[in-house]
């Protein structure tokens, strides 16, 4: 058994990352006939180890199963940053229990992902939910198969504290056939204030660009049209690994395998350099779409925050990226109701939105995350002004979203069409070079293509729009 340590995970040395280069092979008859059940919450990454998960339990002989009552194995792959986090976690494990205790005594469930990698949440699995079997993090993964042949009665807690290795060889079964994640960098060291992620994914370590450039390569050959490089804080990519090799150059050598679209996420404004922008600038299949989290346009709490920026150097960036990069397209993630943040503060961060004008946003209310820095900060924002705040702040961001939008009417654009569209099953959905959501007239035959699309109407969210042969 082992069990997640903050003191561990907050630890960071000059250690080199080890690269372990997998060799595994397991019996795909082991668990034939039988079925998994995968729930995967929160951001890309998590829904990357997920396709990394679906391949390890494939690779037992499981195939997938859409219902919790037709499984024999259930993973819930936590995230322990999105809003109502814990309860979506005992939401889900009450409906598993249930079908244990009434339906199948069988059942395994495992729990893996960020909140896996919580001490305090770990602690409660093995005090009040004994009927959970496996618990691995995210170093871990690979450990998977192992931990499902070998599991005995008693729960299976397997959660390492480290700074973490890059594994490769790692085999995905990948959502789509049309587009693909790439892990380019593990783990962050920036410690902001508000944020798990440092201690629930490692240290910052990238993988070595060659690895990167051959399974790009691979995608390619298989006929995938875009890539999104991953990773916590992809402009630091190579700062751990080159002296003299960055984004910058690994954007390049990427879009030189000829992949149709390349995009990459997420990014901090701290590590941006002027080669990154010109680079984006230049590439055609590097894609106009970058996503640049303000949190706040204060300075008092972007200090508080230990986001290493200002807010006049966060701008300076800004306009830099949307004068170079031709019809670019910018997000951003905000955090209101920070520790200490006064109604001047949140003004502050309104006016850069309204300078800004960013074509969408994601937005949160500041929850403290136990053992963060920022749990302990004094001056908590009540619940209430919290929500004003975060209401006020949504109607401003709607407004230049659907604005962003209406820029785009009667324009024809380039989309890269990815599915049927769920609502109307004569259209397809498709997203543009700058990663608008296009509902498109037209039948499943365009899907995988790049195709010219007229936009007929424009809303917050979407648009709608006609095919162009
Ligand atoms: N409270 C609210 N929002 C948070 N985020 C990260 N941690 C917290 C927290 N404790 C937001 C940040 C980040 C996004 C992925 O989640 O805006 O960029
Ligand atoms: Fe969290 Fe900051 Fe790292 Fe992003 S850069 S993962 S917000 S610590």
């Amino acid at each position: 058994m082992n069990l997640p340590d903050i003191k561990e995970a907050r630890k960071r040395t000059t250690n080199q990352t080890e690269y372990v280069y997998l060799n595994q092979e397991y019996d795909n008859k082991l668990f034939a006939n039988q079925k998994y059940f995968l729930r995967t919450y929160g951001c890309q990454m998590n829904v990357h180890d997920g396709e990394e998960i679906a391949a390890r339990l494939e690779s037992l002989g499981f195939t997938s199963t859409d219902s919790i009552e037709d499984a024999d194995v259930v993973v819930l792959n936590t995230c322990a940053i999105r809003e109502n986090a814990h309860d979506k976690l005992y939401g889900f494990l009450g409906r598993c229990k249930h079908e244990k205790e009434k339906n199948n005594n069988d059942l395994i469930i495992a729990i893996c992902g960020c909140m896996a990698q919580e001490e305090n949440v770990v602690k409660d699995i093995m005090e009040k939910h004994p009927y959970v079997d496996i618990v691995f993090g995210t170093h871990n993964i690979h450990e998977l198969q192992d931990l499902l042949i070998n599991r005995t009665k008693k729960q299976n807690i397997d959660v390492y504290s480290c700074e973490g290795k890059i594994y490769e060889n790692i085999s995905y079964k990948r959502e789509s056939d049309i587009k693909a994640w790439v892990n380019i960098q593990y783990g962050c060291d920036k410690f902001c204030t508000y944020c798990i992620v440092p201690y629930t994914r490692g240290k910052q370590r990238s993988r070595k660009s060659a690895e990167i450039i051959k399974e790009v390569e691979e995608l390619v050959k298989k006929g995938y049209k875009e890539v999104t490089l991953l990773g916590q804080n992809v402009n630091a990519y190579g700062k751990d690994l080159y002296s003299d090799y960055t984004l910058a150059n690994l954007l390049s050598d990427v879009a030189d395998t000829g992949i149709e679209r390349l995009r990459f996420v997420t990014s901090h404004p701290w590590d941006f350099t002027d080669e990154m922008v010109d680079i984006i600038a230049k590439r055609d299949n590097i894609m106009p779409y970058i996503h640049l989290p303000l949190q706040s346009g204060s300075n008092k709490i972007l200090k508080l925050m230990n986001r290493r920026y200002t807010k006049e150097e966060y701008l300076k960036l800004y306009n830099q990226i949307r004068e170079k990069v031709k019809d670019s397209s910018i997000t951003t993630d905000i955090i209101v109701g920070f520790p200490g943040e006064t109604e001047e503060d949140f003004e502050e961060t309104l006016s850069v939105v309204n300078e800004c004008k960013f074509d969408g946003a994601f937005t949160f209310a500041y929850s403290p995350r136990e053992n963060t820095p920022a749990a302990r900060m004094e001056d908590a924002i009540l619940e209430e002004v919290k929500m004003d705040r975060l209401h006020r702040l949504n109607e401003i961001i709607n407004k230049y979203s659907n604005e962003a939008n209406q820029r785009l009417l009667n324009k024809t654009v380039k989309c890269l069409v990815t599915s049927l569209s769920d609502k109307d099953k004569n259209k397809v959905c498709g997203y543009t070079e700058n990663m608008k959501l296009v509902n498109i007239v037209g039948d499943k035959s365009l899907i995988g293509k790049i195709v010219n699309v007229k936009i007929t109407d424009a809303k917050s969210f979407s648009l709608d729009g006609e095919y162009i042969k």
